[in-house]
């Protein structure tokens, strides 16, 4: 199939997320905290992160579509907030599959600042910097990618592959 490659595999995603865990509840401040996950994309990811943070937490989703179909971005963003959950006065941690152009997560943190959280820390698995667009960064990256198109663990590909358990490098055949 075109995911045959491996970029990061179960082991390593799964060894990652306790320390990565660790990282971010290290930062946020004490007390519940809203976890807002852009779906759908860091559905799965952000499900295991949640349940490693091991804290009390509340749910909400961002429903965001830039990519349509095929692997190139279009540029475009549309964001669904109807499943978002309060926002003002809490601690918000926004989390996301990947970090590419940075479109996605730089209109989806206008939108929560606009809510006016507490406080607001954002978490990407992964980070393709040779790809941004906007000067955006995430507090906490789960890894740093060089430019492929992955999928699995959350990501797609014409809505294929996101239920695989590791990321691997789609390339068409
Ligand atoms: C993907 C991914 C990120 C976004 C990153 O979502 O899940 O949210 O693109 O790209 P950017 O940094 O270039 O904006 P997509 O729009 O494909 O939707 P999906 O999560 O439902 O797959």
């Amino acid at each position: 199939m075109p995911a045959d490659e491996i970029l990061i595999s179960e082991t390593e995603i799964q060894t990652r997320l306790p320390a990565l865990a660790a990282e971010v509840n290290a930062a946020l401040p004490d007390g519940p905290v809203h976890i807002v996950m852009i779906l759908k994309g860091a559905i799965i990811f952000g499900v295991d992160l949640a349940r490693a943070l091991m804290r009390n937490a509340t749910l909400g989703f961002l429903a965001a579509s830039s990519y349509g179909a095929g692997t190139e971005s279009k540029g475009r963003v549309q964001i669904d907030t109807e499943h978002l959950g309060e926002i003002e006065g809490r601690n918000v941690l926004l989390i996301d599959d990947i970090l590419d152009t940075g479109h996605t997560f730089a209109k989806t943190i206008d939108i929560l600042k606009s809510k006016r959280p507490a406080s607001l820390r954002t978490c990407v698995l992964m980070d393709k910097p040779a790809r941004r667009e906007v000067d955006i960064h995430a507090d906490h990256v789960g890894f740093a990618i060089e430019n492929h198109f992955v999928v699995g663990y959350g990501l797609d590909c014409d809505e294929a592959y996101r239920t695989l358990p590791d990321i691997r490098i789609y390339a068409p055949e």
